[in-house]
C-alpha cells in the first residue's frame, strides 16, 4: 500500500503560509512554489540508493557514497505542476523531464489530457509527478494511468496540498504509489477547490484568471 508522507518541516509549513495568502503576488507566489519544491525534494530523494567509492582527499584516501546511477524523470501535469519542476531539478540536475497536460473540465471536474511527452526509457526510470494540488484526484490518477500505460512502474507523487478525497482516490487506484505532501486541508468545496487551499494553483503561478 503506498504511503501518505506530510512533510511538515518548519521551513516548508513557513512558505506555505506565505503561498496561501490571498496577498501574495505571482513573482512571489511561483518563487515559494519553487523554493518549497526544492526543499521537498530533498525528503522525497531520501531512499536513493548510494555506492561506496574510494577518493583522494588531499590528506588521504577514503570510502565515500556517491549516488549508485538511479534514474529520475520529473512529470510536471500541466500547467501548474510546471512551477515546481526547477525546484527539482536544483537538486537532481540530471533527471530527465516528461510534460503531461490535463485540465479539469469546469463543469465536470473531470480531467481531459491534451498533451503527453516521456522520455523513451520511462520504464526504467523512478518517476516523480508533481502537480501543486490534490483535489478530487482525478488529474493526478489519469496522469499515473497514462504514464502505467506506457510502462513506467515506479512512480511518487508530490503535491503541495491535497484534499482527503484526492489522497483516497490515489491511494484505491494507484496503491502501489507513494504521495508526498506540505499540508492535508480539510475538504472540496462545491466547485471542486481544495479549502482552505490556495485558489486556483496555475492562475496563482501565471498571472491569469
Ligand atoms: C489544477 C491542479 C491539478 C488539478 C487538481 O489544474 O494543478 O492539476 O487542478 O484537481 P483534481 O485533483 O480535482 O483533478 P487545472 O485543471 O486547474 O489546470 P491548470 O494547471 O492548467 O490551471
Ligand atoms: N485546482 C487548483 O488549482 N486549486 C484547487 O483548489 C483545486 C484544484
Amino acid at each position: 500500500m503506498g504511503n501518505v508522507f506530510v512533510l511538515d518541516h518548519p521551513l516548508i509549513q513557513h512558505k506555505i503560509t506565505h503561498i496561501r495568502k490571498t496577498e501574495t503576488g505571482t513573482k512571489d507566489f511561483r518563487e515559494l512554489v519553487d523554493e518549497v519544491a526544492g526543499l521537498m525534494a530533498y525528503e522525497i530523494t531520501r531512499d536513493l540508493p548510494v555506492t561506496e567509492v574510494t577518493i583522494d582527499t588531499p590528506v588521504t584516501t577514503m570510502q565515500s557514497n556517491v549516488l549508485s546511477g538511479k534514474r529520475i524523470g520529473i512529470v510536471p501535469i500541466l500547467r501548474a505542476g510546471l512551477g515546481m519542476v526547477e525546484g527539482v531539478l536544483r537538486h537532481i540536475p540530471t533527471a530527465k523531464v516528461g510534460h503531461v497536460g490535463l485540465y479539469r473540465d469546469p463543469e465536470t471536474l473531470q480531467p481531459v489530457e491534451y498533451y503527453i511527452k516521456m522520455p523513451n526509457d520511462i520504464e526504467e526510470r523512478e518517476l516523480i509527478v508533481v502537480d501543486p494540488m490534490l483535489a478530487t484526484g482525478g488529474s493526478a490518477k489519469d496522469a499515473i494511468d497514462s504514464l502505467k500505460k506506457r510502462g513506467a512502474t515506479k512512480i511518487k507523487l508530490m503535491c503541495l496540498i491535497a484534499a482527503p478525497e484526492g489522497i483516497d482516490l490515489i491511494k484505491k487506484e494507484h496503491p502501489d504509489v507513494d504521495l508526498y505532501l506540505a499540508a492535508i486541508d480539510e475538504k472540496l468545496n462545491e466547485k471542486g477547490y481544495i479549502v482552505p487551499g490556495l485558489g486556483d494553483a496555475g492562475d496563482r503561478l501565471y498571472g491569469t484568471k
